[in-house]
């Protein structure tokens, strides 16, 4: 079974552009009677098209529908994807029921990547797309302190840490046996890693930091404005140094794609990239990295420098956040439990 089987049946919000959304979003009889604006048929929907403008990522609402299953050379069962990224090749579906209601979707996505194996898809369950949110500030609580049963468990202990952090050192340090390196920090989540990281980088090197706006859309409705962009540029100049941009995360991959394309933008000599976590399955943008502190499992981690809010970087730990601390969301994304999906 291959490709050809597909059978387009919509066309209307394919528009390739970025920013279909808040064009489309600012007519008012474009929104329909459970209050989304058109073409989506949920409010998660919107909240991920508005979080890939903010990136720039160009995106089609509903490209294409896949046929699943056949009787007597008639389709009886169809699949439709809620998002194609065309710069990604990537199919995005997003499934917001509650994971027990699910198994209708885990079954209809196996069969087409079975029938479709050159299709890349991804599917994000509710809990992702908690997390996702999370790490853009979504939350119903203020936090003010910490307590112990917000943490679910220790993820890489203290001792863990040093030890990698000195090893990667090591590796860098020869890597660049003959250079000097100019370390590019990404504020703030990099401010534990990279202090240790330099201290056993063995190289002569200069710091530097970038911050970028982190996309936080407001849950009811409240439209963000603008996209993604450098909140404060390098001090030093970058034409002919060699680069080692220093993350803390890579997820989705959004910010570091972007931040490449800002330093490639300056001409360094080179450009090599260290991140302390790769949460390698939820990526959505692929863009390469050269050393990795850990694999980071699917869930929300904080401490070391991460932070839920603003809070827990200073945990001398990494740890899983409990999922509850973030899941009462305000977002309607989160609270639309009824709406039924296709
Ligand atoms: P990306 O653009 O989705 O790759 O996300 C990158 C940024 O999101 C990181 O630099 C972090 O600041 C933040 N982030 C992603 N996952 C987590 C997490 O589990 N805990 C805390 N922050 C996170
Ligand atoms: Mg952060």
């Amino acid at each position: 079974m291959t490709h050809d089987r597909t059978m387009v049946i919509q066309g209307n919000a394919s528009a390739s552009a970025t920013n279909i959304l808040v064009s489309e979003a600012n007519t008012a009889e474009s929104v329909t009677d459970i209050g989304v604006p058109a073409p989506f048929a949920h409010p998660a929907e919107v909240d991920f098209a508005r979080l890939l403008d903010f990136y720039r990522i160009p995106w089609i609402y509903e490209p294409v529908s896949f046929a699943l299953t056949w009787e007597d050379e008639q389709v009886t069962e169809m699949f439709t994807p809620d998002f194609y990224l065309p710069d990604q090749d990537l199919y995005v579906e997003l499934t917001t029921m509650k994971q027990s209601l699910v198994t209708k979707k885990n079954r209809k996505v196996r069969l087409l990547r079975e029938l479709y194996p050159q299709i890349n898809v991804k599917l994000l369950y509710r809990r992702d797309y908690q997390q996702l949110l999370a790490q853009y500030g979504y939350g119903a609580l203020e936090i003010t302190e910490l307590h112990q049963e917000q943490i679910e468990r220790i993820l890489v202990s203290p001792g863990e840490l040093q030890e990698r952090v000195i090893t990667l050192g090591a590796h860098i340090s020869a890597d660049y046996a003959n250079h000097a390196l100019l370390v590019v920090g990404v504020l703030k989540g990099v401010t534990y890693f990279l202090a240790d990281l330099t201290r056993a980088i063995t190289r002569p090197l200069a710091i530097d930091y970038l911050a970028v706006t982190g996309y936080s859309a407001t849950g009811g409705g409240e439209r963000t404005p603008g996209a993604v962009r450098i909140l404060k540029d390098l001090d030093h100049p970058v034409e002919g140094q060699h680069i080692l941009l220093v993350e803390d995360v890579v997820n989705t991959g959004l910010t570091l794609a972007y931040l490449r394309k800002h330093l490639e933008a300056k001409r360094p000599a080179s450009l090599r990239v260290v991140t302390l976590l790769d949460k390698a399955d939820r990526r959505l943008v692929n863009t390469p990295l050269d050393y990795i502190g850990f694999p980071c499992p699917n869930e929300f981690v904080i401490g070391y420098g991460l932070d839920y809010r603003e809070q827990y970087r200073n945990l001398p730990f990494l740890c899983v956040l409990k999922p509850a601390v973030y899941t009462g969301l305000t977002s309607p994304a989160i609270t639309a439990d009824t709406i039924v999906e296709q």
